[in-house]
């Protein structure tokens, strides 16, 4: 069994109280949000452990693109089109550069922090 999750920034679809295993709810985000697959509706499953995911939606202009690109460095992981509001990106030298300042940049309200620079 499920019970009603916590909403953030969005609303059920349906008015049940409790959930079966297999069973699906929509939901949908308020104006101005969206999922973090960038939908404005979801749905989430009921699983033996709980829910598939939390019906969770973000502001969407709080979302980052791609993160800032630096001479002779580069991000440790590959970079997504699209990042929700508080990611973490790490940055990392090319051999022979030193890293200045900090390695992980962080989006907030739609825009990274300063990147570090390798010299
Ligand atoms: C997002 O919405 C589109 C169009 O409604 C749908 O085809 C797609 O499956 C949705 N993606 C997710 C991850 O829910
Ligand atoms: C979304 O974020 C932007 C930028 O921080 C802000 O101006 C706007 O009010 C937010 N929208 C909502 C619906 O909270």
């Amino acid at each position: 069994l499920c019970d009603m999750p916590v909403f953030e920034n969005s609303r059920a679809k349906s008015n049940g109280m409790w959930f079966k295993l297999h069973d699906t709810l929509d939901y949908e985000c308020y104006d101005g949000y969206e999922s973090s697959y960038g939908n404005a509706t979801g749905s989430i499953v009921c699983g033996e452990d709980g829910w598939s995911h939390l019906p969770t939606c973000y502001n969407s202009s709080e979302k980052c693109g791609l993160p800032p690109p630096i001479s002779n460095g580069d991000t440790t992981t590959f970079p997504q089109k699209v990042y929700l509001p508080w990611s973490r990106v790490e940055y990392q030298c090319q051999s022979y550069y030193e890293l200045q300042g900090s390695k992980y940049v962080t989006c907030s309200n739609g825009e990274w922090t300063e990147p570090p620079r390798c010299i």
